[in-house]
């Protein structure tokens, strides 16, 4: 549906009130790789369907796919928004500047932007705590490895994406210690052939459990046909690889999604800044197989009862970065600030995060 390169339209006027005098909510989803994924967007398209489910006739929803980060993305949300759409789910960090410059003008559509950080008075951001099933598929993946070397196919080098990658390192090291890890950046979400050619990389490297942050099953496909081990993230990935999955970590979009449309037919749409996770019901390791020892289910238990009831954050020092350095203290609990400008490997990950 993006294929075509169109330059975007001259600065649209906004949308009439009356598009939001009658009928249906309209709400429009805009993603970033096609629903066919099987992860990132695949599992946001649950979300639209879950919407459209619970809320019936009081809601239009649709969606358009494969959008690139780029022009494109800006044209997509100013035709939805031309069209009358009045709430905009644009689904991926590179969309933010697209995002900010349609939301300018068009005052009444509120637009909910994920992963992003920019705010306006009809702008909010959400995400989800992608970090926390990272760190629960890493207690698997350290108690699965017997090279003690894991690897991570990594997407864009954001600092949500370098979260991840340190977060599945410090799950495995809390159960393995001596876990030492790699990582293959792809610079894209979604690239099926270069993600399986990093997979296949980190496995020739020595590694034999693999996570990853980009969009598809390749890297965990990939594992399968290698003999090694993976996971899926986003969505559940069990059925691309039945003998390599070590579990899914699922995001579920659908309490955040379900809040934001009934606060918007309440009239009560706010904006602001979301990020939920294990606690909320957002986030979760799923499917970790029975191939998996006893004690370590026993310890993703664990960890996943702390996270609900708040006892246990991933990241709790002492924690030290790539170059020895100390970036928490002991007992010292990372706050939203911290957690949103991570710019660094921790201890065990070779090399540095690109700059
Ligand atoms: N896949 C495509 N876009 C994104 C994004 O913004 N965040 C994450 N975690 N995955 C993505």
């Amino acid at each position: 549906a993006c294929g075509e390169k169109e330059a975007p339209p001259p600065q649209a006027a906004p949308a009439p009130e009356s598009a939001q005098a009658a009928g249906p909510l309209k709400i429009g989803f805009m993603y970033v790789s096609p629903i066919g994924d099987g992860g990132w967007t695949y599992q946001h398209e649950l979300g639209r369907q879950a919407v459209q489910a619970k809320f019936g006739d009081k809601v239009q929803t649709s969606f358009i796919e494969s959008v690139p980060e780029g022009p494109d993305a800006e044209r997509v949300l100013r035709d939805m928004a031309g069209q009358g759409t009045q709430l905009i789910f644009a689904t991926s960090f590179g969309f933010q500047e697209y995002v900010q410059k349609a939301a300018g003008d068009f005052a009444n559509v509120k637009f909910e932007h994920a992963t992003g950080y920019k705010q306006a008075n009809n702008v909010a951001v959400y995400d989800s705590k992608t970090f926390e099933g990272a760190y629960l598929a890493g207690i698997v993946a350290g108690g699965m490895t017997k090279t003690n070397t894991v690897g991570v196919v990594a997407s864009v080098p954001i600092p949500e994406v370098v979260r991840n990658v340190n977060s599945f390192v410090l799950g495995a090291q809390s159960v393995n210690p001596a876990i030492q890890a790699k990582v293959v950046w792809v610079n894209e979400w979604f690239n099926p052939p270069k993600e399986a050619e990093a997979a296949s990389s980190l496995l020739n490297g020595g590694v034999d459990v693999m996570y990853q942050n980009t969009n598809s099953p390749a890297v965990l496909k990939t594992a399968e046909e290698r003999g090694a081990y993976a996971f899926g993230k986003d969505g559940d990935m069990s059925a691309f690889a039945p003998k390599a999955h070590l579990g899914s970590a699922v995001i579920n979009w659908e309490p955040y999604y379900t809040k934001v449309v009934q606060d918007t037919l309440d009239g009560q749409w706010q904006g602001g800044n979301y990020w939920w996770g294990v606690k909320e019901g957002a986030m979760d390791l799923i499917k970790v197989p029975e191939i998996v020892p006893q004690e370590i289910h026993a310890k993703v238990a664990a960890a996943k009862a702390g996270l609900k009831d708040g006892s246990f954050a991933v990241w709790t020092g002492p924690i030290r970065n790539n170059q020895g350095q100390e970036v928490l203290a002991a007992g010292q609990v990372a706050d939203d600030a911290f957690l949103r400008g991570i710019n660094f490997f921790v201890q065990g990950i070779e090399g540095q995060v690109p700059g």
